[in-house]
């Protein structure tokens, strides 16, 4: 097995990313953004559906890219070994919004169900912090729930220092939330 690395989106992995999508089930892919397939009313099952939001995730990353109105510009990577999808990493490089200053932050991931616990999320969260260096970043805001214990230890081994726990009742009336929140920043 060779290592894993990641990649701009492609088309070339559509099956591998379909049975990532069933391994998934009901659950949000977070750092996939397939909220802008939903958007467009992309179908994702087809050839053409999924180039369309291939085309999308890496357009958003280019400099001077203007994403669709709400969203904030975003570089996407995804995981892949062996020719398999195995997860996605985004960073949002700005946070434009209350909604990314307050809860979602700069930098979301995701691992597929049976990828999990190799190291995975590390090199993802490292690799989008590259990403956030190249960019000129300094620091960037990477939040989870706080029973999330995965992720936490995923920011904390890249390097996240835990601001502070915002309990869910204080954002729970904006932004829907239902559980407490750690929000860490990463120097970059
Ligand atoms: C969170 C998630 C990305 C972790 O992915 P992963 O590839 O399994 O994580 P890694 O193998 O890189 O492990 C990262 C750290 O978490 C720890 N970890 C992994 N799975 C764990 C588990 N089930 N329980 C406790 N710790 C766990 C690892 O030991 C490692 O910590 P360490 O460096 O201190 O040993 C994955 O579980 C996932 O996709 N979850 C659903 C989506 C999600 O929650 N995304 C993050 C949103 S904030």
């Amino acid at each position: 097995m060779t290592t894993a690395t990641l990649c701009p989106p492609t088309t070339e992995l559509h099956g591998s990313w379909l049975e990532s999508w069933a391994e998934w089930g009901s659950a949000d892919q977070d750092g996939a953004s397939v909220f802008f397939a939903a958007k467009f009313g992309w179908d994702l099952h087809s050839p053409q559906g999924f180039a369309q939001w291939v085309e999308l995730l890496n357009e958003l990353g280019r400099p001077g890219a203007v994403p669709p109105e709400g969203f904030a510009p975003q570089s996407t990577l995804w995981l892949e070994r062996d020719g398999e999808y195995l997860g996605a990493v985004s960073l949002r490089h700005t946070l434009m919004n209350e909604f990314l200053q307050e809860v979602g932050g700069h930098i979301g991931y995701g691992v597929r169900p049976s990828a999990r616990g190799q190291g995975l999320a590390k090199l993802a969260l490292a690799g989008a912090l590259d990403e956030a260096r190249g960019m000129g970043l300094q620091r960037v805001l990477v939040t989870c729930n706080d029973s999330n214990i995965a992720s936490a230890r995923t920011i904390e081994a890249c390097g996240g220092k835990l601001e502070r726990i915002v309990p869910a009742a204080e954002i729970a009336q904006r932004f829907g939330a239902v559980e407490d929140l750690r929000r860490y920043w990463i120097a970059v």
